[in-house]
């Protein structure tokens, strides 16, 4: 028996990264799951290489219309959604003084206001059905403290932990729970979109910043997509029922709380 028999998950951002490493083991758990990506392309070769248990579905999380639409198709191709992961995000970095109208609304848009709405589309089909569900948000360390040059990503994060708080007291009653992961520093296409951010701003060489970050956290070693996953499964499951609004960092040591 597989810890997710039975199960469908709506992975959003899962095209790439940690996402498609959720998407990889809810499949291996016995789980069919929607690949929900802005980038249809890359969804489509990603659910390709899951088979039959995957769909890629054509997802934008900053615009109402599509999550709507996204979400009837993920009900209407795997008949019900059990699992969401709120996984879709943006990474930005400036100074204080630097940080630019156009560059807060659009990581904002994705990281929080397209979490928060995507959570409560798929909160109605699951109030509705009956039956309750899980639903993981993706926060980060960033959420947990501030830092200098990026501030606007932290305060995204540090809502979606607020956010998850609110949203899992409201929706126990319905057997719905709402938690939320902080992973710290993982290495992947979004972490070297981070490196490019700091060899501009600190005058760095390529690489050096990760090199960085990777000596500092407690484990030894940046994160794998692959270490997120256990946590994914187990908030997928009953094991989990009686966890509500909580965030569990999986950082390899690098936060307390
Ligand atoms: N990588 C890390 O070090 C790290 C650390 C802490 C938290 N996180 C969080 O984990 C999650 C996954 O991170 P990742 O490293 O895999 O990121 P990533 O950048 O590799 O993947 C993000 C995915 O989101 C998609 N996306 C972007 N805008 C979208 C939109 N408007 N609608 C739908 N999809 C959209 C992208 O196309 C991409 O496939 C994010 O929430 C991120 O903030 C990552």
């Amino acid at each position: 028996m597989k810890r997710l028999d039975g199960k469908t998950a709506l992975i959003t951002g899962a095209a790439r990264g940690i996402g498609f490493a959720y998407a990889k083991a809810y499949v291996r758990e016995g789980a069919r799951v929607a690949i929900a990506d802005i980038n249809i392309a890359r969804a489509r070769e990603a659910a390709a290489e899951l088979g039959e248990a995957a769909i890629a579905i054509d997802m934008d999380v900053t615009r109402q219309e599509s999550i709507d639409a996204g979400v009837a198709e993920a009900v209407d191709k795997l008949g019900r959604i059990d699992i969401l992961i709120n996984n879709a995000a943006l990474f930005t970095a400036a100074p204080i003084v630097e940080i630019t109208r156009e560059d807060y609304d659009k990581v904002f848009a994705v990281n929080f206001t397209g979490a928060v709405f995507t959570l409560q589309a798929v909160a109605k089909h699951m109030i509705s059905r009956g039956g309750g569900g899980k639903i993981i948000n993706m926060a980060s360390q960033a959420g947990r403290r501030g830092e200098a040059l990026v501030a606007v990503y932290c305060a995204t994060k540090a809502a979606i932990i607020s956010f998850t708080q609110s949203a899992g007291l409201d929706l126990i009653k319905y057997g719905i729970n709402v938690n939320a992961i902080a992973p710290g520093v993982v290495d992947g296409e979004h972490w070297d979109g981070v490196d490019g951010f700091f060899a501009k701003l600190e005058h760095k060489e390529p690489g050096e910043k990760k090199k960085e970050v990777g000596l500092g956290v407690p484990y030894g070693r940046m994160g794998k997509a692959e270490d997120l996953t256990g946590m994914a499964i187990f908030l997928a499951t009953s094991e989990a029922d009686y966890i509500v609004s909580q965030c569990f960092n999986v950082d390899g040591g690098q936060w307390m709380s």
